[in-house]
């Protein structure tokens, strides 16, 4: 099968508050593989964004072990994780966090730029990036003359840009209404349909069911498929 892009075996977080241990992660294994679409479900306060930061190499973990791309991550440093991030993640977020001041192009080109990228290079893979969703008619406008929807193509055209091995998106359609929200999860199929492997965090069944696989995350723990702890999967009444 396919080659393995990430492996948590055994992940543990705590954070430590007023002299109390809090444990939000209780030894968390999972594995993916490239070129899946992987959605993690859970409700509030089950440890999402907390495993999110972690598998986005964004924080640290205090026991256990995480590798991406072959990659054990425990024991680099910051500035060697953030290189790691930045090499191969494209991260989405529910409120886009495009920069206001800079155009829809100026926008996508900067990871590349940041990179160190030539000027004229990171301006041909940023337009290449926007055409291919969509957005190639507008280049020079600024993000909030755009409507949500443009806006998270915008933000894809970004995470992609870069050519990273997995998107991480943290609940992509939270922030927009059912059918807007729906064309970017039809999006997020073609994307996989193309290859580019996906790890979606959601608290919403129906958004889950998009995915090609589904992961439970309840009160810091994983569950797979049907399972005595968590009860059986549960089915979306409108999956599409
Ligand atoms: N910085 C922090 N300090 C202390 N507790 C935290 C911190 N961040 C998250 N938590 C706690 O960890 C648990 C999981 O939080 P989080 O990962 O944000 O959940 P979710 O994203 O699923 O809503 C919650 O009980 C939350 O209160
Ligand atoms: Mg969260």
């Amino acid at each position: 099968m396919g080659e393995t892009l990430i492996r948590c075996e055994g992940i543990y977080k705590y954070y430590q508050l007023g002299g109390q241990q809090l444990e939000v992660l209780h030894g968390i294994s999972l594995s993916v593989d490239m070129g899946e679409y992987l959605a993690i479900l859970g409700p509030s306060g089950s440890g999402k964004s907390t495993l999110m930061n972690i598998i986005g190499c964004m924080d640290r973990f205090n026991k256990g072990s995480y590798s991406i791309a072959g990659i054990p991550v425990a024991h680099l440093d910051d500035e060697q994780l953030t290189l790691l991030r930045n090499r191969l993640i494209g991260f989405i977020f529910q409120r886009y966090h495009l920069l206001p001041k800079y155009t829809v192009l100026q926008n996508v080109m900067l990871p590349l730029l940041v990179r160190g990228v030539p000027r004229g290079q990171a301006l041909e893979r940023a337009k290449k990036k926007l055409d291919m969703l969509g957005m190639g008619n507008r280049l020079q406008h600024k993000p909030n003359e755009l409507s949500g929807g443009q806006q998270q193509r915008v933000a894809i055209a970004r995470a992609l840009v870069g050519e990273p091995k997995l998107l991480l998106a943290d609940e992509p359609t939270g922030a927009l209404d059912s059918s807007t929200g729906k064309e970017v999860l039809k999006l997020f199929r073609e994307l996989n349909d193309m290859g580019h492997t996906i790890v979606m965090i959601t608290h919403d069944l129906n958004v889950a069911t998009h995915a090609r696989r589904v992961v439970r995350i309840i009160d810091g723990a994983l569950y797979e498929g049907d399972c005595a702890e968590a009860g059986p999967l549960p089915v979306a009444p409108s999956a599409n």
